[in-house]
């Protein structure tokens, strides 16, 4: 029963970001990860690039072009979304981080988050995590 309703709620995840996009609210941006470490097909649980300067650098423009609108410039929630800021930088944290963006955020059927699987690779999901993470508390 319980992974009957799972498999409901991600084929509807899985099926959204074309009613999302469709609204015109802003296109989706690949990141260029060139000079990134390659990680394969399966997916990671733990970010592989913690701390590189280079992942920083790459993870800031594909933050800004598609997180920041909602979570804010410099990781700095306006409350529109939860500050990102306040996820520890551990393993635990980093596989929930890449499970909610793979498969994005609905409540109550409405999409809070749109899903990134095919639209971002690995490599930009994890770049993006080592930005987040290294950007200061207030
Ligand atoms: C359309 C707005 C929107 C965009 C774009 C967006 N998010 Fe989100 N995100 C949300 C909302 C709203 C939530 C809270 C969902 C909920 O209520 O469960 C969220 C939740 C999250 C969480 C879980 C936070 C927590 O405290 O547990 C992570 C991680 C996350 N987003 C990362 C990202 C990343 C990385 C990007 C860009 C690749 C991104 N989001 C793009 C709106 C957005």
């Amino acid at each position: 029963m319980q992974s009957k309703h799972l498999f409901l709620v991600l084929t509807a995840v899985m099926a959204m970001p074309i009613i999302v996009w469709a609204h015109g609210d802003a296109a989706p941006q690949p990141v260029d990860t060139t000079g990134l470490r390659p990680l394969g097909t399966e997916w990671l649980l733990s970010n592989p690039y913690r701390g590189d300067p280079k992942a920083i650098e790459i993870g800031s423009k594909g933050y800004n072009s598609n997180c920041a609108r909602c979570h804010g410039l410099d990781v700095k929630s306006g409350g529109m979304a939860p500050d990102l800021r306040a996820l520890e930088v551990n393993d635990q944290m980093d596989a929930w981080f890449l499970s909610r963006v793979i498969n994005g955020a609905k409540r109550d059927d409405r999409v809070k988050m749109p899903p990134f699987e095919n639209i971002l690779s690995q490599e930009a999901m994890w770049a993006i995590r080592s930005y987040i993470d290294a950007q200061p508390d207030d």
